[in-house]
């Protein structure tokens, strides 16, 4: 029978946690790409993470945060692009590593800022 402390460290896969750590050096199947000929983005629950895995229109697949950077909105309504993921609400566009490429109204007011070279989601 296992302990309280040794049943905790089994079991919690969150980000930060030992077995979390663990689990994230090895692949593990999440989805089957034929899955992605209708539905190109799909929400998912992976080690304690609420994510979001997609594929785009140039056939690259990512998995990133399901909640945007700018106001959490729900990235599973974003839409595909040619090159990535765009968030429904304000706009901004999320490549398959996390990245922000596009903010239409911070590229439009003050495009010499480049707020979004900042901006990352895992
Ligand atoms: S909430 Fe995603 S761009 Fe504003």
């Amino acid at each position: 029978m296992l302990s309280n402390q040794d049943n905790e460290l089994l079991t919690r896969v969150g980000p930060g946690t030992a077995m979390g750590e663990l689990l994230r050096r090895y692949w593990m199947p999440i989805a089957a790409v034929t899955e992605f000929e209708k539905e190109t983005v799909r929400p998912l629950r992976l080690l304690g993470e609420d994510l979001v895995l997609y594929k785009d229109q140039a056939g690259t697949f990512g998995l990133v945060d399901r909640h945007c950077a700018h106001r959490r909105a729900d990235l599973s309504y974003g839409f595909v692009e040619e090159c990535g993921l765009r968030c429904n609400y304000h706009g901004w566009l999320y490549d398959e590593k996390g990245r922000c490429l596009e903010q239409p109204y911070e590229d439009t007011a003050a495009p010499q800022a480049r707020f979004k070279d900042k901006i990352h989601i895992n």
